[in-house]
């Protein structure tokens, strides 16, 4: 969940690895630290809270040094305080470890290590790697092999570096579980967790694979495995623009990836419509089509967001493809006894292609052979290389905490995955030529949805104290009720429902008086005439309520208290529509909150622990 970078070459890496870690900052903020090697010294500079503090901190020690790591914390173990922040040093201060990741068996081996002498500082898991690798060090080992040594006694993930006056000309660096790459530089070489960290500095990047550890010297690297095998890397030339992952005017990176849609949406369908044959066009599935076509069964892995996204992918592949879907919450599917059977496919869906529980799921799919589908953004993500086939959803780097542009991309992806699926079994060259058509008017009609902003805006302000918030909607919009709530609760902390409209009555509907808000999301659809009874439900009972409605529906303003028209679209596509006024909502009620939207609390960018 942390964040790591470090840098090591002739120039002064304190505004480097400070720069980096605001970059990582999204992905967990309770503490922050430096270690760093200067004047034939190490030392660890640490802080409590957000980057800018430890950079005021910084500022008035005029250090500077030419080799050091960074890391912004998300506590796992230990509650967050300078104390628990990293990096964590050895008993004489000469060397310093950050990690990302948990360590299963930290307890065990502490005790052992405190029998032998050492001291610990913290309440954290990851200060018994430092000792762990001191004491072979000790032993006579050279760094390098010390951490190796260390980690092959280690259960649990992570991406860790360190460093040590020792040997004071490398930063050493493993991965499991846990991102870790190599920006390779001019006289120069980086490390993070996220190539977002080093974009500024470079785009040749080494992806460090699960069980790899790596020397970086300022001019070189040298690779191998944790059983000390020699292993060749390639360097990769990564494309992203520095434009993409700064805020660009807008005050929060949310607002701006909501407002970023229309882009993004378009971006992930660029070059995959055919609309002529009624096709999508799908490259990362090439080999792979006939196969997935010829599934009995699809099971979709997902967690939060990507699981909504999973949720309305069940809907689509149901109807067009005619396939029997299960969604799985990767968590639950990792612990179960699943069964596999031939011919099933699995599709995982990560935004950031990290996520702990769905990789695990999908290494547990892997082992028992079902065919494995990535469905990510993060390039060169882990999910997306460990799947045996996959599609990029394109939608660029999204930083705010709260998934928004994602999900609209992951639906587009599904959408044409289904597509790809359906025309290979039963759907007509006419149907699909509908569909796909109808798919290159989502971009305009986001637009216009965008262009409500205001409007939204200004509902928001008769919200701000709301306590709860029912979420209802049905069929292709019942996963979007979960998510509009799932948005509501990460960055405004107001409670919040998701449920089918017509479960209401089955308990939720005992809630309903004044003080619930009820979000509908009732375009004109089949099951129109049944949202609009459940909506009288709760006007019977005065709940407050909020329609996302069809642009052409005038009977609906006289029900509810507030309404959000939307254009219409087919049913499929819809939820790619009606979420964004609920993006919207959920933003406008947190910042006239006075919240931090794009770093709520307790929550991270990517949940690379269990
Ligand atoms: C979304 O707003 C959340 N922050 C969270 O539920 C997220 O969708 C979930 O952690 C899955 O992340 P992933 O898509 O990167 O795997
Ligand atoms: N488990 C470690 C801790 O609690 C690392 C957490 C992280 O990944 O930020 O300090």
């Amino acid at each position: 969940m942390c964040g790591i970078v470090g840098y090591i070459g002739d120039k002064n890496c304190v505004p480097i690895l400070i720069e980096g870690l605001k970059r990582l900052e999204y992905r967990g903020y309770d503490s922050a630290g430096l270690g760093l090697l200067y004047n034939g010294n190490a030392s660890a500079i640490k802080s409590k809270g957000k980057v800018s503090l430890l950079e005021d901190k910084i500022e008035g020690l005029n250090i500077k040094s030419s080799l050091g790591i960074g890391h912004t914390r998300w506590a796992t173990h230990g509650e967050p305080s300078e104390i628990n922040a990293h990096p964590h040093g050895n008993d004489s201060g000469s060397m310093f470890i950050i990690h990302n990741g948990i360590i299963e068996n930290y307890a065990v081996i502490k005790k052992r290590l405190q029998k032998l002498g050492y001291v610990f500082k913290s309440d954290t898991d990851s200060e018994v790697l430092v000792h762990l690798i001191d004491d072979f060090h000790k032993k006579g080992n050279s760094l390098f092999h010390s951490t190796r040594l260390a980690l092959s006694q280690v259960d649990g993930t992570y991406g860790i570096a360190v460093i040590s006056k020792t040997e004071p000309d490398k930063i050493i660096v493993a991965k499991n579980g846990s991102p870790l790459v190599i920006g390779i530089g001019d006289d120069e070489n980086f490390i993070a967790s996220d190539v977002n960290a080093l974009i500024a500095h470079t785009s040749k990047i080494v992806y460090l694979e699960d069980g790899e550890i790596a020397e970086v010297y300022k001019d070189s690297f040298m690779a191998k495995t944790i059983t000390d095998e020699d292993i060749l890397k390639e360097i990769v030339q990564v494309e992203m623009d520095l434009d993409e992952i700064s805020k660009s005017g807008y005050q929060h990176f949310m607002i701006k990836e909501i407002m970023e849609q229309t882009e993004s949406v378009t971006n992930s369908m660029r070059g995959r419509l055919l609309v002529e044959e009624g096709l999508a066009k799908l490259g990362g599935l090439k080999g792979f089509e006939d196969q997935i076509a010829k599934s009995n069964r699809i099971i979709i892995v997902a967690c939060g967001t990507s699981w909504h996204a999973g949720l309305v992918a069940e809907y689509m592949f149901e109807q067009f493809a005619e396939i029997p879907v299960e969604v799985e919450y990767a968590s639950e599917f990792r612990y179960r006894n699943p069964v596999i059977l031939p011919n099933d496919t699995m599709i995982f869906i990560s935004q950031s292609g990290e996520t702990a529980d769905t990789l695990a799921a999908l290494k547990e799919a892997k082992r028992r052979g079902a065919l494995c589908l990535g469905v990510c953004n993060a390039v060169g993500s882990s999910i997306a290389r460990e799947s045996h086939t996959g599609v990029y959803i394109h939608a660029g780097p999204e930083i705010g905490v709260a998934s928004t542009k994602a999900f609209t991309s992951q639906l587009v992806v599904l959408a044409l995955i289904t597509m790809l699926i359906a025309r290979k079994r039963h759907m007509s060259l006419a149907d699909g030529k509908s569909i796909i058509s109808e798919m290159a008017t989502l971009p305009a009609k986001i637009e216009r949805i965008l262009k409500l902003n205001d409007h939204i805006e200004k509902i928001a302000e008769d919200f701000v104290n709301a306590k709860n918030f029912l979420y209802l909607g049905r069929g292709y919009n019942f996963p979007v009720a979960l998510e509009g709530a799932l948005k509501l609760k990460e960055i405004s902390y107001i409670h919040a429902e998701g449920y089918p409209a017509a479960e209401m009555k089955h308990g939720p509907i005992a809630l309903i008086d004044e003080n619930m808000p009820a979000v509908f999301i009732s375009p004109k659809d089949s099951v129109y005439e049944k949202v609009i009874s459940n909506i009288e439900e709760v006007k019977a009972r005065k709940g407050r309520i909020i329609a996302v409605a069809s642009e052409n529906d005038d009977k609906i303003d006289s029900l509810v208290d507030y309404t959000i028209k939307i254009p219409d679209t087919i049913r499929m596509l819809m939820p790619i529509l009606t979420v964004i006024p609920l993006q919207l909502l959920a933003y406008h009620i947190a910042v006239k909150k006075g919240l931090n939207v794009d770093q709520p609390r307790n929550l991270a960018k990517s949940v690379t622990v269990e």
